[in-house]
């Protein structure tokens, strides 16, 4: 759902940042800004700054920043449309109705009964547990050592023994049977009704907005199958859920930590792990991974110590890895999972179990080397060109050569021999690792001082409207080659198109990503502003900076042209062309 840029707008204006963020945060004047401690990271002197002027935060310290919206999705962990809301909230703004069309206003209607339906049914199944029926229940979740609090924090229930008991409930509350067919709660079958779930501990699975999506149920004690899951609805994808993710998010905490089980996940919360979650049942996937990334920027996964268990670890972490997300691995010794080992050997032993949670490259190496025998010369150069493999994917010198040492050390393999192995990949690999690069925008391309160039530039496109309009005739929004680049350099023109001032907090709007949002933010705050006055120098600046622009793209055309297996030599005749009079490009900043 979008709402018009006016409507973002108007709230955005309508919630000034300075009080927004001072419901938050202790702020004291000084100077034309606001000072305070960085509620993002820890700090004990102040260098979060908002500016009541530009509308904007930013932090010295950590490089948050961003406008009204940035500063409220990430203090309270929502994504941009549950910003606008909370905001249209604040300053009781009404929000202008969903322009739906009918088909699309059957079907949320639809969902909007299912949520309900199943919101209803976990209150039912809560009272079920705490009934004179649910006793074995509750005996069975005592054992388990589930307390009080946590089964009301879960909302854990109980579904009766009778096989109709859902059915005639929700028949009971005025549902027709078509939805609560739908819902996935009750199964026709032949002529007759009969629940999914009857005599099972009872789990609701929330999504990340808080609404109850569907159930998993357990047997009490043994019998198969032991857990039973919502078959897929409206509301439900099971590839795409991740149980306790409305906790997780409220936990605030940028690392969660990813389990196998329900019982994993009640139990690491119950400890105060609140930042725990579980993909159920199914093998972690690309949805997961999506839903964890708006929350959490590193993961430890902790699954079960057995061969199992350590599979979909390694079958987790290329997912995981893919989408940006940090990752580590940890796997408990002496228990079968988290929720054993927390109970046999308590908190703290967990606590310093997490602290030691390697990377995710250093459990790949290790999982290698058990496959060979490093006695064996031969075998010795078969693993090295393994490690040699893995390494060559880290593109963080410094990391890369932590781990070498370490491999030398394990296989007393001299670093530069491996090292060379890793760059005879590199150069094997060229054309592959710079596709991977057009796929994934990178933010911090700093290759000669090309991303200064660009955020310079952009700074002084936004700050002066004549200096736009020459620096626009010789050089376009693409050639910032970035995406969020792009899109920024692409708004800067369409705003001065409609006549309109360059706002840094409006413009931020436009970003939805909180990546996009810290990447804006610096062009705005970062200074990056040029600091002389003087024309001739600034003007020399600029033209080095349109060249380096400009260059840079002309030479990634060049690459990707020459990679294609059907170049057109018109193409390329005509790109080298423009490389050819790069230099000759100049703008002048005194006449008119
Ligand atoms: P406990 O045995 O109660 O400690 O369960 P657990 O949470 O430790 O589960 P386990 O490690 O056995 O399995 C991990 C997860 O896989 C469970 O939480 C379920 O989501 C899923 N799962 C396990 N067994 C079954 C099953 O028989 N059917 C289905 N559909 N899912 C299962
Ligand atoms: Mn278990």
């Amino acid at each position: 759902m979008y709402y018009p840029d006016n409507v973002i707008e108007d709230i955005r204006i309508g919630n000034d940042i300075v009080n927004v963020i001072g419901e938050y945060v202790n702020l004291k004047k000084k100077g034309n800004s606001y000072f305070g401690l960085c509620p993002f990271h820890r700090e004990s002197t102040p260098s979060f700054s908002v500016s009541p002027d530009a509308q904007l935060f930013h932090c010295f310290g950590c490089h948050v920043g961003g406008n009204v919206y940035s500063f409220i999705m990430q203090i309270e962990n929502f994504d941009f449309m549950e910003a606008v809301k909370f905001l249209a909230d604040r300053i009781n703004y009404t929000l202008p109705k969903e322009d739906y069309s009918l088909e699309a206003r059957k079907k949320a209607a639809e969902k909007d009964l299912i949520y309900e339906i199943n919101k209803k049914t976990a209150r039912h199944f809560y009272e079920n547990l705490n009934s004179k029926e649910g006793i074995q229940a509750r005996n069975y979740l005592d054992e388990r050592k589930i307390g009080l609090k946590t089964r009301a924090r879960f909302g854990l229930g109980y579904s009766f023994y009778k096989r109709n008991d859902v059915y005639n409930f929700l028949k009971n509350e005025g549902y027709d049977t078509e939805i609560i067919l739908k819902s996935g709660l009750v199964i026709k079958n032949g002529n007759d009704f009969k629940d999914r779930f009857f005599n099972r501990v009872m789990f609701p699975i929330i999504d990340a907005g808080g609404r109850i999506v569907g159930f998993g149920g357990r047997v009490i004690g043994k019998g198969e199958p032991k857990y039973l899951n919502s078959s897929d609805s409206p509301v439900f994808l099971k590839s795409k859920n991740l149980f306790g993710i409305n906790l997780a998010r409220q936990s605030r905490m940028k690392e969660f930590i990813l389990v196998e089980g329900y019982m994993d996940v009640i139990s690491l919360h119950q400890c105060g792990f609140r930042n725990t979650v579980a993909a159920l049942g199914t093998a972690f996937n690309n949805e997961h991974a999506k839903v964890l990334k708006k929350y959490a920027n590193s993961v430890i996964i902790l699954f079960d110590s057995d061969e199992a268990g350590t599979n979909a670890a390694l079958r987790a972490i290329p997912v995981l890895d893919e989408n940006g997300i940090n990752t580590k691995v940890l796997q408990v010794e002496g228990a079968k999972d988290p929720d054993e080992y927390i109970k046999k050997f308590g908190k703290d032993a967990f606590l310093k179990q997490l602290e030691g949670a390697k990377s995710h490259i250093l459990f790949l190496i290790q999982k290698e080397k058990e496959k060979y025998n490093l006695n064996k010369v031969e075998q010795k150069v078969l693993f090295t060109k393994k490690i040699a493999e893995i390494l060559s994917k880290l593109d963080n010198e410094i990391e890369r050569d932590a781990y070498l040492t370490e491999v030398s050390v394990l296989t007393s393999i001299g670093k530069s021999a491996i090292l060379n192995e890793i760059k005879k990949l590199s150069d094997n690999n060229f054309i592959d690792i710079n596709k991977t690069k057009y796929n994934k925008p990178k933010y911090e391309i700093n290759k000669n001082g090309i991303n200064e160039a660009r955020l310079g530039m952009l700074r002084i496109m936004a700050d002066d409207y004549s200096i736009f309009l020459k620096i626009n005739s010789i050089l376009k929004a693409f050639e910032f080659e970035v995406p969020v680049y792009v899109k920024l350099a692409e708004i800067i023109e369409k705003t001065y198109k409609e006549e309109r001032s360059v706002y840094p907090a409006e413009i931020i709007s436009y970003f939805e990503d909180i990546e996009e949002q810290k990447v804006i933010s610096q062009v705005f705050l970062n200074d990056k502003k040029i600091k002389t006055e003087n024309t001739f120098e600034k003007e020399k600046l600029i033209n080095d900076w349109i060249r380096k622009i400009k260059l840079e793209y002309v030479e990634e055309e060049i690459k990707k042209e020459l990679e294609k297996d059907n170049n057109s030599g018109i193409r390329l005749s005509e790109l080298v062309n423009i490389k050819k009079n790069i230099n000759s490009l100049n703008i002048t900043l005194t006449d008119g």
